[in-house]
């Protein structure tokens, strides 16, 4: 096989065959492939697209590029979540314990922030002494002992994904769909998963700005994942404004410790509920969403849910006080209040720009090798659709410098208010198949 007949056979729009997709992963990861071909390959992908069921072997070659976890020896259906992306998605912190606690078993790999913010792994950090690195039979142990645990990925997980992002990513290949779900996918079957909740989201603070692209890559997703004998769905959410009111690592830890006491915003406790719903059903511990919905919310306001926090906070060496004592985790030097310049209703608070907001403070990376402030971010106290006063104050930015000026400028600019103004649904679509 030569790799040119290959460029030339997808630059012609056919379809590549089984054998000759697990030719160009195995080459490609074991560097017998330049980047320059693979470059021309993911260009003319770009354009001619995939079948499903390429894009399914696709998957399956990258999966298997590297370390595939076997997480049989844990008890019950492993179901993964995984959101393409949002700002102040503090989701997942919550998830982990909140199905855990109805006995669902949660064997989580997340990562670190590819955008502005922080990742669940960076969030997790913000505990002091919790721990990310476990080995593989501790995390096993862990998961069959207490139901939960949230561990970094392992470095071998999917290696074809890590060396093709990064071509993308300076080859202007990454929005691809066929590229995006494969990577995605690779990454949850690599990790062992026996189903999938994909939380695909859309608008400004997502990777699929319209609807029409998000819902394409999440038909794509639930397709390869039947066709990889993985049970999958997607939830197709809004994220043109940020997820609930925190954004920023602790801020979004406490965030978490207050929505698991039932006192958290209502779209991220909706949220949860919506998406922890899917994940029991999946998981087989409930027959319908509606049965699933009332065993979460049984255990959210009993106080089991916040208790598996702690539990899990503990065995992975955090400091479990802190979900007694969230404040001691409210450290930024600087609470800077920013008010609504008139009276009016919240239009617009466009999600990417206040995430590079919480960025410019410290609380993401600008490149990889960035180190990242806990302490700081943003807490929202308005949200499209609702109604202030000038002078109201609409969120509070959390510093660790007081020379904050180009922050509230760019906050400003991105927040609009005007005569009249909608809240946006949380969630657009629901796909099963
Ligand atoms: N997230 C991923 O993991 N891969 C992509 O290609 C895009 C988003
Ligand atoms: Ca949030």
């Amino acid at each position: 096989m030569r790799m040119v007949d290959l460029i030339e056979k997808k630059r012609e729009g056919q379809s590549l065959s089984k054998q000759e997709i697990e030719f160009i992963i195995s080459e490609y990861t074991n560097n017998q492939i330049p980047d320059y071909q693979m470059s021309a390959l993911l260009m003319a992908i770009f354009f001619k697209d995939m079948t499903d069921e390429e894009i399914t072997h696709l998957t399956l070659a990258m999966a298997h590029s590297g370390e595939v976890m076997d997480l049989t020896s844990i008890e019950g259906i492993k179901v993964d979540k995984h959101s393409t992306g949002g700002v102040g998605d503090t989701t997942t912190l919550i998830l982990a314990p909140l199905v855990a606690s109805v006995d669902v078993p949660v064997a989580k790999m997340s990562g670190r922030g590819l955008g502005y913010t922080g990742g669940t792994l960076d969030k997790l950090e913000a505990i002091p002494g919790f721990k990310i690195e476990v080995s593989e039979s501790q995390f096993v142990d862990l998961v069959n002992e207490s139901k939960v645990a949230v561990i970094g990925q392992s470095g071998d997980l999917a290696p074809a994904d890590k060396k093709l992002y990064a071509l993308r990513d300076v080859t202007a290949t990454v929005d691809s769909i066929p590229l995006i779900a494969s990577s995605i996918m690779s990454k949850k079957i690599a990790a062992g998963a026996d189903a999938i909740v994909l939380d695909v989201t859309t608008g400004d603070g997502a990777f699929m700005k319209n609807l029409d692209d998000a819902r394409r890559l999440a038909h794509t997703m639930v397709r390869i994942g039947a066709l990889a004998n993985r049970q999958t769905m997607a939830v197709i959410s809004d994220m043109s404004q940020p997820l609930g009111e925190a954004i920023g690592n602790s801020l979004e830890v406490v965030e978490a410790i207050e929505t698991l006491q039932g006192n958290g915003p209502e779209d991220l406790t909706e949220m949860c509920y919506a998406l922890g719903s899917q994940m029991v059903v999946l998981a087989k511990k409930a027959d319908t969403l509606e049965e699933a919905r009332e065993l979460l919310k049984e255990a959210l306001e009993s106080g089991r849910a916040l208790e598996k926090f702690k539990e899990m906070i503990h065995n992975q060496g955090g400091d479990a006080s802190i979900v007694d004592e969230p404040e001691k985790l409210l450290t930024a030097r600087y609470e800077i209040a920013v008010p609504a310049k008139k009276s009016g209703v919240i239009q617009q608070m466009v999600a990417n720009e206040l995430g590079i907001a919480a960025m410019m403070l410290g609380a993401g990376r600008k490149t990889k090798e960035d180190e990242i402030d806990h302490a700081v971010g943003l807490k929202l106290h308005k949200k499209v659709g609702e109604s202030v006063s000038e002078g109201d104050v609409l969120l509070t930015i959390f510093s660790n410098t007081e020379d904050v000026e180009e922050v509230i400028e760019l906050i400003q600019a991105n927040i609009t208010i005007g005569e009249t103004g909608e809240e946006p649904p949380l969630i657009h679509e629901i796909i099963t198949e």
